[in-house]
């Protein structure tokens, strides 16, 4: 891929559809000078269902886009795409279609501090079917914090309800208490539980209702966030290349109206995306 070393240009946000927007969010809160450009899949989201195959290729296209958009850095809002593709395009594909660009996902940095959250070194992961079966915490866990034992629960059902606008509704109960108590039922000792979906957050109200009093809850985006700062801080050479305008486009795979609208309640301003086709 030509690059044009001069002229900067936005960090790439990708997620399969709304959750990602949980993570820019915090990002733009922490670093408010850099330009984003935001990637949904909402025409094909959920992911969390999905094929190992077909997971990674969506998010390779997704990555491909915004590169050719001018992204250097693309950062995988979405813990499927980061557990299913992320190691095999920064393996395989970066190499090959832009040494000098990278792709970081979510996982890592969050197990980074995980365990220093828990007293009880019992923490729950609620994640997507594929984040889940895929063990991708579990074994960065091992590398960095042995002690610490996980206990997962996939919860296939929460997405679909976000995507779907039905998360705030009392029907969203049923299946918020039914994953709750399946993970707790693994382990009463477990006292932080990690929201292992980027989508998760906006359940966040309705989870803290149906779990025993003193455990924590752990969104992604203030990790992320500050992960992305320290790497900007160590990278400079993808740091001069970021633009800095303060701007935030969002593109989607959906119809954009669609998209703006629940795009604007979750981040609590007016949002207008753009229709693309991957
Ligand atoms: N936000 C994605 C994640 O963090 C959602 C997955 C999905 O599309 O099912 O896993």
């Amino acid at each position: 891929m030509a690059e044009n070393k001069e002229i900067g240009a936005p960090i790439g946000v990708f997620d399969s559809g709304y959750g990602g927007l949980t993570i820019l969010r915090d990002i733009k809160q922490r670093l408010p000078q850099y330009d984003y450009l935001y990637l949904g899949d909402n025409a094909r989201a959920p992911y969390g269902n999905r094929s190992f195959d077909v997971v990674y290729e969506f998010t390779l296209q997704a990555v491909e886009y915004l590169f050719s958009r001018g992204c250097r850095l693309v950062i995988l809002g979405c813990n499927t795409a980061s557990a299913k593709a992320l190691r095999s395009i920064q393996q395989r594909d970066l190499p090959r279609i832009a040494p000098s660009r990278r792709v970081l996902g979510v996982i890592r940095p969050t197990v980074e501090v995980l365990g220093s959250m828990s007293k009880s070194g019992k923490i729950g992961v609620m994640g997507t079917r594929g984040t889940i079966q895929s063990h991708s915490y579990d074994m960065e866990m091992a590398k960095i914090a042995p002690g610490i034992e996980l206990f997962s629960q996939a919860c296939p059902m929460w997405v679909p309800l976000i995507e779907n606008k039905e998360y705030d509704q009392p029907g969203a109960d049923y299946f918020v208490k039914k994953y709750v108590d399946m993970l707790m039922a693994q382990c009463p000792d477990i006292d932080t539980i990690l929201l292992a979906c980027t989508h998760y957050p906006l359940l966040a109200d309705k989870i803290a209702q149906y779990l025993p009093s003193g455990v924590k809850l752990v969104s992604q985006g203030p990790i992320v966030s500050e992960s992305l700062a320290d790497y900007l801080l160590r990278h400079p050479e993808i740091e001069s290349l970021c633009s800095r305008g303060g701007t935030v486009e969002y593109l989607t795979t959906e119809c954009g109206g669609n998209f703006g609208e629940l795009a604007s309640v979750f981040l609590g301003e007016q949002v207008e995306a753009q229709h693309i086709t991957l």
